[in-house]
């Protein structure tokens, strides 16, 4: 197919959604209201899913509904319904925030979602947590969405778009109560084979759940592979292997691939404004960082899936190995708390805050340290000039659905400069396979190596390697993932 603009893409998206209800449905909101010294202000969260889903829903102006009560401000800025405009700054779309309670989100988010599904998708090394309250939550909020969503859907026809792992059993019970809706399912995180997820207590309700989408779509055929598999063991089914589908209870899924992305023009023209110069001459100056420093960057939710620790100690290695960059090499890394509720992500903060501290106390001298931690959620607009003062960056997930961080770090590089450090186990490795620095982001002194071999790496070849990352998300932007999944359900119709 010849290569279709980002325009083009918003289009299709608004015109195969026209006549229909669209309906996006995600645990986090895109918007978050917040009081600010007595009035009313907000923030966008920090979610890949939100990075992604935010500009498809300007384009769809549908109804977006999830988890309210994120923001201090989240009951002041709704009305009695939930329903509020956003984006706050340039109303498109209608969100609808469906209110839990704190039990509700203890159990069913930190809970189920992100003390069992996530450890259990990600294979990251961490005992997912399996518990009878956490399920009954879990199956309580997945009807509570249900109801709010056939609420708004009634008995019309409807697009609905499911996002994620909190939501494994919603696809069933709308379908019993909209049968005029066509449901789309994205599973945001990897899914693991069937050996690693036969351990989950109630797998097979989980399981007949997700078969109730008409679509159901993953990042890469691996994921989607590996669901089929693990259907194919714990249920009674019938699988089409050549059209990827699986017939249960007479309907039909059908199993995808669809890479996620970005919006890639949007992010590039912001890192090539004048603002974000002016963001760089600034950060330079607060961190001393003059143009012969060389500097890494990394982002990330503080995440055990991330690697940061892993990172750090790669860093550690690096310098080890290399002690001639001391003085003349930093790297920055932006970690934003995220989940503390759960002892194991209290833990890693902990572990990140000890990695760093040890490491800067070896190498530092009166002048300089060789990481720089800030522990806070950044503006785009800061990521982005860290990203063009950066000689490369890091992304090292012990496993990863996707990652966005690393196509973001390639839509700012304008300058088509930048080595992208990139762990083999992330969604994103299958895209740019020949052109980031591959890592194992469990073998530090080959991390190490890598970090070398991006600083030293010749500069045509540099080039070479991040144009082509460039067309390809340039391509692959985010417009392209909704709009393939736009054509798909509207042929389901
Ligand atoms: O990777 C899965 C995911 O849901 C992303 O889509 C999102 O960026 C991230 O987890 C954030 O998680 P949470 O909403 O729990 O902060």
């Amino acid at each position: 197919m010849a290569h279709e603009t980002a325009e083009t893409l918003r289009n299709l998206i608004r015109n195969r959604v026209r006549g229909h209800k669209f309906i996006t449905v995600s645990n986090r909101e895109p918007y978050m209201h917040v009081w600010r010294e007595g009035s009313l202000g907000w923030i966008r969260p920090a979610s890949g899913l939100v990075v992604a889903l935010d500009p498809v829903m300007r384009s769809s102006r549908g109804l977006w509904v999830a988890h309210g009560g994120g923001g201090s401000a989240d009951v002041a800025a709704s009305d009695e319904r939930g329903f509020v405009d956003v984006p706050p700054d340039e109303p498109s779309y209608r969100l609808k925030r469906v209110w839990l309670t704190e039990e509700q989100e203890e159990n069913y988010y930190y809970g189920f979602a992100n003390s069992g599904l996530w450890p259990l998708c990600h294979v990251a090394y961490r005992t997912p947590v399996f518990r009878e309250e956490h399920w009954r939550a879990y199956q309580e909020v997945n009807e509570k969405f249900a109801e709010s969503i056939a609420e708004e859907i009634g008995n019309e026809h409807a697009f609905v778009f499911i996002q994620d792992y909190h939501f494994a059993l919603l696809p069933r019970m709308l379908r019993q109560r909209c049968p005029h809706a066509v449901i789309a399912h994205f599973w945001h995180i990897p899914w693991p084979n069937p050996e690693v997820f036969r351990i989950c207590p109630w797998k097979q309700d989980i399981l007949r759940g997700m078969l109730g989408n008409d679509i159901l779509g993953f990042h890469i055929r691996y994921y989607g592979d590996n669901f089929i598999a693990t259907v194919d063991r714990e249920l009674e089914t019938r699988i089409d292997r050549e059209q990827a589908a699986i017939i249960y209870r007479r309907h039909m899924t059908k199993i995808r691939a669809f890479p996620i992305s970005i919006d890639f023009e949007s992010v590039a023209k912001q890192a090539a404004s004048a603002a974000t110069d002016e963001r760089i001459a600034c950060l330079r100056k607060r961190y001393n960082l003059g143009e012969d420093m060389i500097v890494g960057v990394g982002a990330d939710r503080i995440d055990y899936t991330k690697g940061l620790p892993e990172r750090i100690e790669a860093v550690n290695r690096f310098l080890e190995r290399y002690p001639e960059y001391c003085g003349r090499f930093v790297f920055f890394q932006a970690g934003v708390p995220s989940r503390t509720h759960v002892d194991e992500y209290r833990r890693l903060n902990e572990e990140v805050d000890e990695c760093v501290r040890r490491v800067n106390q070896k190498y530092a001298t009166a002048s300089w340290r060789p990481i720089i931690f800030v522990r806070e959620h950044l503006p785009l607009s800061e990521l982005l000039a860290w990203y063009r003062i950066a000689r490369f960056a890091i992304v090292s997930s012990l496993h990863d659905g996707m990652n966005l961080v690393a196509k973001e770090f390639v839509a700012a590089r304008v300058d088509h400069d930048g080595v992208l450090l990139l762990s083999r186990f992330t969604g994103a490795a299958r895209q740019f396979r020949s052109d980031a620095v591959l890592i194992n982001p469990y073998a530090a002194d080959a991390v190490a190596e890598a970090i070398h071999r991006g600083i030293t790496m010749e500069p045509e070849e540099v080039r070479r390697r991040m144009t082509r990352m460039r067309e390809q998300v340039r391509e692959n932007n985010v417009y392209k993932w909704a709009a393939d999944i736009i054509r798909k359900l509207s042929k389901v119709v």
